[in-house]
Formats: C-alpha cells, structure tokens, sequence
C-alpha cells in the first residue's frame, strides 16, 4: 500500500516536472516527433498475411532474448547446460524456447509411437504404458519450477559471472499438463515392501535417480505438456518427470522405467554427483528440496538502467521448494535497510513468483539485493552464512543472496559486500 502511494507521488511529480515519464528526448526538447505527426509505412502499407508464419517466432527485436553458454564450463555440448535469460523475461512462465537445457548425453528425439514406459520390481502387475496408454490416464496442471542443483554453482567462491542468466538461470517455470505418478503406481499396485523408486530416461545417460515413495505419491507429475503444447525435444519429448520443489537432476527426462524398490539404488547421479562436499571432506547426500531464493532480474549486469534518475522500476524471480513465498525484501544499500516487494500475481507453490519494487532512484549508486522468505518462515542466506555451513567446496544448492552494484551511470555489476 505504502509502496503505491509512493509512486503515485512520484508520477506526479514526474509529469508536474515534465520530462520524467513522458516520451523521447524530441518531446522535451519541444520539436515535432515524426513518431506521432508522420504517416509510418506499417499505417499504410499491407502487414504479413495470417498464414506467413504457421508457428511463431518472438519478433526479431527480441533475437537476443536467447540460452546462452558459458564457454569454459563443461568439455563437451552433449553433456553440457545453457542458462534461461532471466534478465530479460518478464512475469513468471519461461518460454520452453529459451528455457534452459542440462543433457548429460545430448537431447534425443524419441516419437510417440516408439515410446514406451515401464513400471517395474516391487508391484503386483509389472506395466509398459504406451503415449496412447498414457492419454487414458486422468490429468491435472501444475506449475513447478525446476532449478538445476548447480545453478549459482560457480559463485560459491566469489562473484564471477556477469548476469543472473549465467548465476541464477539454470531455473524455468512452466505449466505441465500430467498424470500424477500416484495413479500409475497405484496401476500397478506397489507392494508393500516397496518404499523407494528408480526413475531412468530413455537416453544414453539414462540420469537414474532414487525417489522415496512418500514423494512420488505425492506430487509427481508425468508430464505430457508445458505451457499448452507438447514438451520440447530438449524438455524430454513426449513425456518426462516433474518433482516440485525437488532438484533439477530428478526431473528425468524421456522417462522410460519406474522400478519400485526397498531401498534406494545410489546411483551414480546420487553418489559421486549431486552430493554436497562439505568443508571437512564428507558428503551430505538426499539433499532434494531447493531451498528459498530470490534474485533481483532487472536492474542487473546484462540489464542496465537505460534512464536517470527517477521511478526506476527492480523487479525479480523468488522461489522455494517447500512451498509457496511469503516474503520478499529488497535492499537498496548492501543489507543494511530492507524493504518489502510486491509479490505480482498468483503466489503458487514451488513455483517462481514474480517481485516488483517501484522505487525513486536519486541517480546515485545502489547494492541491490533481495532476500526471499517462503512460508514455513525459511530465510534466504547471504553468501558468508551459507559458507560458515557448507565451506568452499562446493557445488551444489547456492541459494545465496545475490549483490548486484548499480552504478551511477546505470551499468551494473556482480559483487559481494563482505
Ligand atoms: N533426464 C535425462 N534423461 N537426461 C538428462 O541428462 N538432466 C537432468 C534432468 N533430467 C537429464 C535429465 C538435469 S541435471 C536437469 S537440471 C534437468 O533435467 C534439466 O531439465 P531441462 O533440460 O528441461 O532444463
Ligand atoms: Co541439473
């Protein structure tokens, strides 16, 4: 309430002022704007007809809303990761288009007609569902952010990439259309000694992963869509694992087989990957639920202010796996003072949420950063707390709070206050 009070001020003044909100340097300037007083040839020329592009493009002023690579980071772009551009998405459903992408094996493309999926071990009628199986199946809609275990993974030791799509943009969101695991389990009939699932992809890596029964009873979704249409070949077409709240990792794409088991297979995906080194040389392992975090998406390093001082508008993504997010604070002066965000639209469970702060910039320089509070009362940590804990060897589950130094120029800069 506070927060749009405020503003309503400042647009005010900022039209009593004249300049502020107002058009183009050609309006303050009193000349005429050929913009507004000159017929434009898209008035009065023929645009494209309807059927010139049967399945759309972003328009191409958009071309550098892309994945990128960060080149240094894996060996090989079969068994590779690129990051979601963050920076310059808006709301909180990621394009499948730009979503970034993690294969250990490279994407495959796998038909309907040739997919199978398999569950097996500890049921009473072992099942291979075919994609026409699998559309008799009851659905339901969810959306689920997945962030991959190492997202932030090679901030641990200090700020080095610059842009939250290399430090915080191996996250999407998206709504998938699916069947929860539940009622295929329940298909199959678990017995009862069955207390664990293998979940593996179709792919050479296959990405096998142990799931405790509890969870995939839950909420587990095999999902057939995201965002209204078919998943993408690199999303795992046609059918792939959601597991809210839970590491990227276990998302298994190109899902092939559930195997109900007793216990859990520790595979190589959850031994000697995605466990958490400690400082003392010890693993912490099951570390699945992604903790709260928040990062402030513009202003930020690929995303500058372009405007002087004034309404400057820092908006940004909060997430957590255990649930929905109660809070998010924004600090403009590295941590000292915080103030609260506007939470913009549906705050859905395991799910981004989408934060505004209308502010007036006085045109000097700001720490911005953003610290997010989900509703069991969790709150973010800054990068020095999380160390005291986890050390430097690192790489997994950096939920660290993010700094970035806008300059008084509007360039912006990834730091750490210490
Ligand atoms: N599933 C299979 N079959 N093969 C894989 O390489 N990568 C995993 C997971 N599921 C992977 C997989 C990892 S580490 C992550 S973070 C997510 O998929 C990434 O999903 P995305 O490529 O849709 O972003
Ligand atoms: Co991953």
């Amino acid at each position: 309430m506070s927060d749009e009070t405020t503003r309503r001020g400042f647009l005010r003044a900022g039209i009593a002022g004249g300049a502020a909100l107002t058009a183009g340097a050609a309006a303050a300037a009193g000349v005429p704007d050929p913009l507004i007083t000159e017929v434009q040839p898209w008035a009065s020329e023929f645009g494209d007809p309807v059927d010139a592009v049967p399945y759309g493009m972003p328009i191409r002023f958009e071309s550098h809303v892309v994945r990128r690579n960060v080149d240094w980071l894996t060996e090989s772009p079969v068994s590779s990761i690129n990051f979601t551009p963050i920076h310059a998405l808006e709301g909180t459903i990621t394009p499948q288009g730009c979503a970034f992408e993690r294969h250990h094996s490279g994407a495959i493309e796998l038909s309907k007609t040739d997919y199978r999926l398999m569950i097996n071990g500890l049921v009473d009628r072992p099942l291979v569902f075919t994609w026409a199986d699998l559309e008799r199946f009851p659905r339901t809609v969810m959306t689920a952010f997945c962030e991959c275990a190492a997202n932030g993974g090679m901030e641990w030791g200090g700020a080095q990439l610059e842009g939250c799509q290399f430090t915080q943009g191996m996250i999407h969101n998206m709504e998938y259309t699916g069947i929860p695991l539940r009622l295929l389990l329940q298909e199959a009939g678990v017995k009862p000694e069955g207390k664990w699932i293998y979940v593996e992809g179709a792919d050479a890596s296959s990405n096998g992963r142990s799931i405790p029964l509890d969870k995939a009873m839950d909420d587990v979704l095999v999902a057939m869509f995201a965002n209204g249409e078919a998943l993408r070949k690199e999303h795992g077409y046609p059918v792939r694992l959601v597991v809210p709240g839970w590491e990227g990792n276990m998302w298994v794409k190109w899902l092939r087989r559930v195997g109900v088991y007793h216990t859990a297979v520790e595979s190589r995906e959850e031994t000697s990957k995605y466990t958490d080194l400690m400082a003392d040389g010890t693993a912490r392992k099951w570390t699945w639920v992604m903790d709260a975090k928040s990062v402030i998406t513009a202003p930020s390093p690929q995303n500058p202010v372009r405007h002087g001082p004034g309404p400057l508008v820092i908006t940004g993504l909060a997430w957590s796996g255990h649930g929905r997010i109660a809070r998010v604070d924004v600090s403009t002066d590295g941590g000292m003072n915080w103030r609260t965000a506007r939470l913009s639209g549906d705050v859905k469970p395991k799910a981004l949420t989408r934060f505004h702060l209308d502010i007036d910039w006085d045109g000097q320089e700001m720490l911005l950063m953003s610290r997010a509070i989900d509703e069991t009362g969790y709150v973010q940590p800054t990068k020095d707390q999380l160390r005291a804990i986890r050390g430097l060897n690192n790489v997994y589950h950096n939920n660290a709070i993010q700094t970035w130094w806008l300059k008084s120029d509007g360039e912006v800069e990834n730091v750490e206050v210490v």
